[in-house]
């Protein structure tokens, strides 16, 4: 497996690949990886012949009270796990590689990013969708893996990938969980152990949700009453947001149907969690 870092080695290994008659999936990532980022690389080796991995923390998507400066890192844990995954490549740009000096053009979305994360990080999908397009740009994959885990990114970059014909299949994939039901993420790191456990609320909430709706409640307000009270019993968490809304749109539903989108966000101190589950 080989490491790069500009975009022309990607682009020059890439067309390698094509010229040979390879298939390429992409798996898009900010680093420090783990069984969650890992199920995206498996399920990119077994669905393509070579698979791309970018690990890239994109200052453009956070906020300028956000987490950029202590974001963790790990390149040599990265690179060994993306190896033993069975990925081929790993792209991991410095920002000025993908930000040159009078970077002025951006990807915007509206409708999608209005709600839940959109709503409290103003700027957050503007960085996402500029710095996914832009990695498509680059290694042009027949394939992209995404988690359920951002459920609002991952329709945004469905959306975007059909807005801007990048004709790239844009693949979702389950949200892994550690084995207490906390779903893995690499902003769980920040949390002491008294956060860590207090963090349990947030699966639980989603857990009681989900049972709600397979139980047949439609009532969005009943649901999301019933999740905010489970929240609110323990005393580290503080509610950004619990709502639900229709998975294709990401706008407010007071009725919960198919397709949908039950979504949390919550901090746990100064850590800020998300988790949800699709009514699919
Ligand atoms: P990052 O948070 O590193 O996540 C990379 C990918 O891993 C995303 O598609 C995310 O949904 C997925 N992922 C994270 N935790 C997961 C879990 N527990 N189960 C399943 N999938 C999980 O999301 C980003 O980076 C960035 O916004 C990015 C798309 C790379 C653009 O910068």
């Amino acid at each position: 497996m080989k490491i790069v870092k500009t975009v022309a080695e990607v682009r020059a290994q890439v067309k390698e690949w094509r010229d040979a008659g390879l298939t390429v999936g992409l798996v898009p990532t900010m680093g420090y990886l783990h069984e969650g980022h890992g199920s995206l690389v498996t399920a990119s080796v077994k669905g393509n012949h070579k698979t791309v991995v970018s690990v890239f923390v994109n200052p453009t998507q956070f906020g300028p009270t956000e987490d950029l400066d202590k974001y963790p890192r790990d390149m040599e844990h990265d690179s060994a796990y993306c190896e033993e995954l069975g990925a081929d490549l790993i792209f991991a740009p410095e920002p000025e590689e993908m930000y040159h000096e009078g970077n002025t053009t951006f990807i915007d979305m509206t409708v999608l990013t209005e709600e839940l994360c959109g709503l409290s990080r103003p700027t957050h999908f503007r960085g996402v969708c500029t710095v996914v397009g832009k990695l498509f740009n680059i290694v042009r994959p027949d394939r992209a893996y995404f988690g359920q885990k951002d459920a609002q990114q991952l329709a945004v970059l469905k959306h975007m990938n059909e807005d801007l014909n990048f004709g790239i299949e844009i693949i979702g994939c389950p949200i892994v969980r550690e084995d207490d039901g906390l779903a893995k993420s690499s902003r769980n790191t920040y949390l002491s152990p008294e956060e860590r456990k207090a963090a349990l609320v947030l699966s639980r909430s989603i857990r009681l949700g989900q049972a709600m709706v397979q139980g047949g409640e439609t009532d969005a307000k009943k649901v999301i009453d019933a999740m905010t009270a489970e929240i609110n019993t323990e005393p580290l968490a503080k509610i950004d947001y619990v709502k639900a809304v229709d998975g294709r749109t990401m706008q407010q539903v007071t009725e919960i149907k198919k397709p949908g989108l039950v979504a949390i966000a919550v901090y746990i101190g100064k850590t800020r969690l998300i988790d949800n589950f699709f009514v699919e």
